[in-house]
Formats: structure tokens, sequence, C-alpha cells
């Protein structure tokens, strides 16, 4: 139910909890309708806080019995938790309550997804398990009791004790409640195991439901070498006897940590050849390393309180990032990230959701979980790395890890380890925490007598909260080239501190050509008006890999807004700049592939926006389509060899030499398709073997508008394969016809598989309607319409994913004063449904700027 007032908390407001808990027992008795919790816990006066309100977290639960030192007592109940008068000095409190697993589709706390019972925790879900102070910086040991009829029940910790209908287990590591975690049901282990370079035995099991076995083995193998690059690189073993993942298929996020007994999405754990794409093994093995590093980074070392999220979840998509530029290739997986950023952190930054990396209020902390946090938080990492240096930065982890470990820490304490090991001052370096918006960098050129002079200016626009910006330590890593393509200075990191700075680098023969930002070494919007004859010099001569594709990038970005605003032709510096890249035979197939992407359409319509232009969807879909076609055009003769290179004469193989082909095979294929309607994506889809393939040819037929044979073959095969059914569903709603993409959602939604309840599968349809630019942004409004009435029939149901696909509605002000009204009108009318969550509110309140 929504509060009369929803409540903002704010990050300076924090005060410590008034006890500390030295234990915690629980005891579950399963009951699909009437689980009953017991607790005993011990607590005792926190020396370090000043206010001693005892109270307990806790909502939705039926208080049966509550007790201090054994002695029945009658808290104040209100729906979010209990307050009790408690002595001043150590007592036990204990509690019994009944709780509703069966009926919890919110999929937060506990719930059954197909007969099985699970957990989230993270962030506010241990108060719906029972009462406890649930604020991450509260750390105790925990010791689980489970009574159910289901035969395997887990939890966190090592088992310490089981029999017919019973298992205990115990954790050893001191962990805040959002950790904390409970499986039962009838899986089937994928055993394993992993001896520590101290020699510890720990025992793996991946747990899947029946059936389900045979797609364990790959994200065994990642979790694997995950402990062993954890060891090798940041010195960091694992500290139980077990390691438990369990695959459910209800679940809002990807994966959650819980110590020792990592949940995951069966989407981003399950895989097989048959029915998962390279796309698909590249993230189970990047969000397997994730998990598992936050037992360093998350567990052992928390956060003291929601704001500090970045100092786990920044961290750590940082170090699962190495992970996979160590496993596959350095520069493939930078493009990826930056391709990313760009199409979901700089639209959050550079809208009504802006937020710092380090959030200062919120009414809801599920809604912070986001792309700024994550992403600009893990780039944030990266900066600081790059400004001290691999070595150092080696020096401060080992310092955080000996410093912190068993503590709940803040950004101030990250930052000191790092002021200690290298003796910086970091209090400028620290506003990328708590300056929102993405900062711009303007360059300006100068030559005379051998020197050549970068000026580089820095700005800011404002975002809600902030209208002035001050300077921030932005770390540009530059390296010149001659004429001839030679590296006449080596990349070198300017640091740029002041609004405005001029760097000069004297004794040139020649003017160079400067490579600017290399590796994206700081996450801004570089404003260099080169001109195309230098980006076109780039993108052939350019020895850093992630400019020479940036090059092209900015080059086909260029043409496409020239294509939209002038009506100009495909720029031919772009495609036979493109053609001499897909030519060279050296270069890695995965790195080629990436070079024939285009920017998306979202972004082509921000950077409309941000010249003044207001963006017309349609339009923007008519240049890529062109654009595509001139390509394919372009490149014609060299598509056959571009086959035959990815020509695999092996068996499937997900790791990068492979899937690099697949890829470049599959971009080529695109391109084919564009000039033969689709014949040979037809040839290619009857003999596809993997899914990978089965996928990208289908994707082919349905962009040339076929496939119809096929679609319904592929439904014949799958229809039994949630995963793959997804994929199904997405594909449809993907690769339709913008003014057919309304409709072919709205048949989707009345399919018999179109589980809505299931987020995953919720996902699939309404998140690919709102991918779709051109089809979600139809004049009618169609689609705006049937998204904003699908999250509000799921608002009640699970709030946490409603909220979350709000901010399909983000870029509304980007467009037309006709698209401003329907949107406006759509999120109006979710804002005024009766009874909406606080998650959904606070979303739509800010899209809206009220
Ligand atoms: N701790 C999160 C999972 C989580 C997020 C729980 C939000 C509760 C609310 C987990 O470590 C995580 O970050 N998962 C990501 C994947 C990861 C590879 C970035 C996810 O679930 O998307
Ligand atoms: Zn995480």
């Amino acid at each position: 139910m929504r509060d009369a007032a929803p409540t903002t908390i704010y990050l300076k407001d924090y005060t410590p909890f008034g006890y500390l808990v030295d234990s915690v027992h629980l005891t579950f008795n399963l009951a699909q309708h009437a689980t009953r919790v017991t607790s005993r816990i011990a607590f005792r006066p926190n020396p370090d806080a000043t206010d001693r309100t005892f109270f307990l977290h806790g909502e939705e639960l039926t208080l049966i019995r509550a007790a201090i030192d054994g002695e029945v007592i009658s808290p104040d109940i209100s729906d979010k938790g209990l307050t009790a008068q408690v002595p001043d000095a150590p007592f036990i409190w204990e509690a019994e309550v009944e709780i509703d697993p069966g009926n919890n589709t919110a999929l937060e706390g506990l719930y059954m997804s197909n007969g099985m019972y699970c957990t989230q925790c993270e962030a506010e879900g241990f108060r719906k398990i029972t009462y406890y102070p649930d604020r991450p910086d509260v750390m105790s040991t925990f010791t689980v009791r489970i009574n159910g009829d289901l035969p395997v029940l887990l939890s966190n910790g090592n088992p310490t004790g089981s029999g017919e209908g019973w298992a205990e287990w115990t954790d050893p590591w001191p962990k805040p409640a959002y950790l904390f975690a409970l499986v039962a049901g009838e899986l089937v282990a994928h055993p394993d195991k992993f001896t520590t370079r101290s020699g510890r035995d720990v025992e793996l099991n991946l747990w899947v439901r029946p059936g389900d076995e045979g797609k364990c083995a790959f994200g065994m193998e990642a979790l694997k070498q995950s402990m062993k690059w954890d060891e090798d690189v940041y010195s960091r073993e694992y500290d139980l006897d077990v390691f438990n993942i369990v695959a459910v298929d209800d679940f809002n996020m990807g994966a959650m940590e819980n110590k020792g007994l990592n949940i995951f999405n069966s989407s981003a754990v399950l895989a097989s050849p048959e029915t998962s794409t390279d796309t698909n093994f590249e993230r189970i093995e990047a969000i397997i390393a994730h998990e598992y590093f936050h037992n360093w980074t998350g567990n052992r070392i928390t956060c003291r309180d929601w704001f500090q999220l970045c100092l786990k979840e920044g961290l750590t998509v940082f170090r699962d990032a190495q992970f996979t530029s160590d496993m596959r290739s350095e520069p493939v997986k930078r493009i990826h990230d930056v391709i990313d950023l760009r199409a979901r952190q700089f639209p959050e930054d550079n809208g009504p959701l802006s937020h710092p990396v380090r959030p200062e209020s919120f009414q809801e902390i599920n809604n912070f979980y986001t792309s700024t946090v994550y992403e600009k938080g893990a780039e944030v990492i990266g900066m600081l790395k790059r400004l001290v240096g691999d070595d150092a930065y080696a020096k401060a982890l080992d310092l955080y890890f000996e410093r912190h470990d068993g503590q709940a820490c803040t950004i101030e304490d990250w930052l000191q380890v790092f002021e200690d090991t290298t003796g910086r001052d970091l209090s400028q370096f620290k506003r990328w925490y708590s300056q929102s918006g993405t900062p711009r960098v303007k360059v300006a050129e100068d030559w005379a007598d051998g020197t050549y002079t970068l000026t580089l200016s820095q700005s800011t626009n404002p975002t809600p909260g902030q209208s002035e910006k001050l300077p921030q330590v932005i770390p540009v890593a530059v390296g010149l080239l001659g004429a001839n393509g030679d590296e006449v200075r080596g990349t070198e990191v300017l640091e740029l501190t002041e609004a405005e700075q001029s760097y000069s680098f004297t004794g040139l023969a020649s003017k160079p050509v400067a490579s600017i930002l290399r590796g994206f070494s700081a996450p801004v919007i570089l404003e260099h008006d080169h001109g195309n004859a230098e980006r076109a010099f780039l993108l052939a001569q350019d020895t850093d890999p992630f400019n020479r594709w940036e090059a092209g990038r900015s080059l086909a970005q260029d043409t496409l807004l020239r294509m939209i605003t002038e009506d100009a032709a495909p720029n031919a510096d772009y495609l036979d700049g493109l053609l001499a890249v897909l030519r060279d035979g050296d270069l890695d197939p995965a790195y080629r592939a990436l070079m024939l992407g285009l920017p998306t359409q979202s972004e082509l319509a921000a950077a409309l926006h941000e010249s003044g232009t207001t963006p017309d969807p349609l339009a923007i879909w008519a240049s890529v389509e062109t654009l595509r076609q001139a390509t394919a055009q372009h490149v014609q003769d060299l598509l056959p060899r571009l086959h035959s290179e990815a020509v695999i004469d092996a068996p499937y193989d997900p790791g990068a030499a492979q899937s690099g082909k697949r890829a470049l095979g599959g971009a080529a294929l695109a391109l084919t398709s564009r000039l033969d309607g689709g014949a040979k994506a037809a040839e290619e889809y009857a003999k596809a073997d993997n899914m990978t393939l089965q996928l990208t040819a289908l994707s082919c037929l349905l962009r040339a508008r076929k496939g119809e044979a096929e679609l319904a073959a592929f439904y014949d095969q799958w229809r039994h394969d949630r995963l793959v059914m997804d994929k199904w569903f997405a594909l449809q709603v993907s690769m339709a016809a913008p003014e057919a993409t309304p409709q072919t959602a709205q048949s989707l939604t009345e399919h018999a598989d179109f589980n809505w309840k299931n987020p995953n599968r919720f996902r699939a349809l309404m998140g690919s309607l709102a991918m779709n630019h051109a089809g979600f942004h139809q004049t009618d409004g169609a689609a705006y319409q049937l998204l904003a009435d699908w999250l509000i029939r799921l608002d009640p149901v699970n709030p946490q994913t409603t909220a979350r696909m709000c901010s399909a509605f983000q870029t509304w002000k980007r467009y037309d004063a006709d698209r401003q009204d329907l949107m406006r009108h759509q999120l109006t009318r979710i804002s005024e449904t009766p009874n909406l969550s606080r998650d959904t509110t606070e979303m739509v309140t800010r899209i809206l700027g009220a």
C-alpha cells in the first residue's frame, strides 16, 4: 500500500543502530501459505550509538509471539516494524512470525517459484521474513534450521547437521541480513570441487530443477575460473567449505551474492549450445564471476548503508570487467562496455533520473540499482586506477582488504586507502561520487613551430537538484600519430582538473593527429570537431584499438546525422574505411564485427536533441536502413569471404575465438540478407545446430519480412524451454517493422505462453517493445499506452520490476510536443493509479520532474 506521504531517506541522517547483534538463530517450518519463522537473537547495547530506540523492521508478518529474555512481551506494531522496551544490557530477543511465501509475487523475502522455496533479501527483503534491524551495518553470524519435507534444504555457510525433513546450516562469517538466503526444493546438483591455493577443499554445487542438468557445465567452469582468478589477481581466497549456486525461474534481477549460497535467475546461469547464444554465455560467465567476487567486495567488506551501494557494486562490476578482459579480449570487452554505458548510463545521467554515483537521498532503494551506480561506479574505479597506476592500485586494494575485513564501510573509507597508499589528495576526485551528469570535454588544437597544443575544457549540464557543477578530475589518455600512422608520442594520461587546461607537445617534425580519450579513459562526452578526414585517418591508423573503433563509430554517427538533417548520402569515407577494416584478416573477427555496429537509434535521438533538432524516430529509422543497405552494397564482394572466415570446423565452443567468428559471420549474414531478401539466412536457419546461428538467421529473416514458417517451427521446437521462449517473444517485438510493432506486441500479450508474472517473460516482451525505438515511438502513442497498461497491471504484483521498466519513458522530453503529450499522459495515468507502489510512484514522479 502506498504511504500517505512517501518518506525520503537522506545520507546525511545516518546514525548507527542502538544495538549490536552477537548471533542469530532462525528456525523455518516451511509451509506454502503458513511458514513459521522463529528467531532467537542476541542483542547488546551499541557503545557507539546514542539513540537506544529498539525498532525492528518487519513487513507483511503476522506476529505469533515475542519475548525478551524468555518473558513474553507485546511490542508496538506498525506496517513498517515494531518497537519494544528492552533492557540496557545484553538480552535475548525471541519471536515467532507467520508468512505466506505462496502468495509472494513481489519476489522479495521468502517466495515460491515452481514449487521451490527461495529468498531474495537485498536490499530490504529480510524484513518480510522476520523482525530484524534490516540494515547493512548490523552484522552477525547466523545459524539456520530448516524443517520441511523437500529433499534439498539449503542456507548460508557450512552444513552442520541434517536428517529426514530437516537441515541445519551455520555461517561463521558475520553478515548483514541482506545476504541471508534459504532454498528448499526438489533440486538436482551438478557437483564439482575446487582446492584453494592454501589447500582448502571446497565443495561446489550448481542446483537446478530436474531437466536442466544439461545446462550446468558452463556455469560451473566459469565459477572455478572466477575462484582461481580472484586468487591470482586479488589474492582473495574462498572462505567456506561449500559454495552453492541455485537457479530459479522467477527472479527480479540477474543474480544475488548471498554468502555461500548464490541465487541466480536461471537466464543468468543455465546454458547449452542448443539453447543459448554466445552473448548469453559471455553474460553468464561475467555474472557468475561478479557474484563470486562479491564474496570479498560486498560480503566480507560490506556497505554501511545503501547510499554506499557503489562501494560493492561499482567495485565488483570493475572486477568482473577485468576478469572478462583477461578471459577474452581486452579491447572487445572495453568496446562492449562503452556501448552499454552510452546506451544505458548516459540517458540516465542526462535525463530526469540523473543522480550521483553515491546518491544522497532516496524513497525506495530498489530504484537505485542503476546503471549510474553500477557502470559509472565501475568507471570511477577505472579512472582511479589509471590515475594512481597499477602498482598503487594493487597496494591500495591490499590495504582495503586488510583494514576493513568484517566491516560495513563507506566511500570515504575506500578513498582513504588510496590516499594512505599514494599520499594523493583525492578530495577533488571525490566529486565523481557526488556530482551527477556526464561531463563534456571540448577539444581545441593548435599547431605552431613544431609544438602541438591541446586545450581541453570541461563542463557538465545542470541535473535535477544540482544546478552548479565544479570541475572534476578527468584522466584523458592521449597519443599522437604522424602522417604515416606512426606513433610520434605514445599514450600519456593528461589530468584535466581545471575548467580549461592546455597541454603542449614540443619538438614535432610535422603536425600530428591526436588520438584523444584512448581506451575511453573517462566516462565523458568528448566534443571534438576534427572533421571526417581525420576520423577516417584514425579509423585506418590508430594504434589504440578502442579509438580506432571510436573513429568508425563517430564517422557513422556523423553520416547518419547528416542523412537525417541534410538529406545527405552515406559518407564514402565511412564506407571505404569500413571496407578496409573488414578486409584486414589480421584483425580479430570479434573486433571487425564491432566495427559493423552503428550507434543506436536512441543515441541518435539524443545527439539530435542535444544539437537542437527534435528527433523524428521514423527518420532516424530510415537513415539506419539506408546506411545498412548502402553498406551491404559497398562491401558486397567481401561478404562471401567474411562468411568463409566465420565457418567453424570444430565442436561448438562459447569462448572468445569461436564466438568472435560467429559474430562476424552473423553481421555478414545480416548484410547479405539485405541483398538477397533472406535466401542465405533461410539456408543457414535450416542447418543451424546452435542457438547463436539459429537466432541470427531467424532475426535476418524477420527483418527481411520473411520467416513466418521458421518462427512457427522455432516455437514447436522450443515451446518446452522457458529461456528459449523468452527469446521467441523478444525477437518478434525487436524485429517488427515500426508501424507493426505495437500490434505485434499486443498480440503476443494474448499468447498462451505470455506468463506476465514471470519477470523474464514480461521483460522479453515489454522490454523489447521499449527498446524498439521507432516502434515504441509510433505517432499514435499505441506503444506508450500498451506499456503503461501493463505496468499498471504488474505494479500490485511486482513493484520492483514495474518500477525498473518505467525508465522506458525517461527520455520523453527529447521528442516533439505531440509525443511528449502522449507520454506525459501515460506517466500521469500511471501515477494516478490507486494504491500505486512506492517503487513506481517514485519513478514516475522523478520522470515527470514534478
Ligand atoms: N547484488 C546484486 C543483486 C541485486 C540487485 C539484489 C538489486 C537486489 C536488488 C548483484 O550482485 C548484481 O549486481 N547483479 C546484477 C548482475 C551483475 C553482473 C551486474 C544483476 O542482477 O543484474
Ligand atoms: Zn553486484
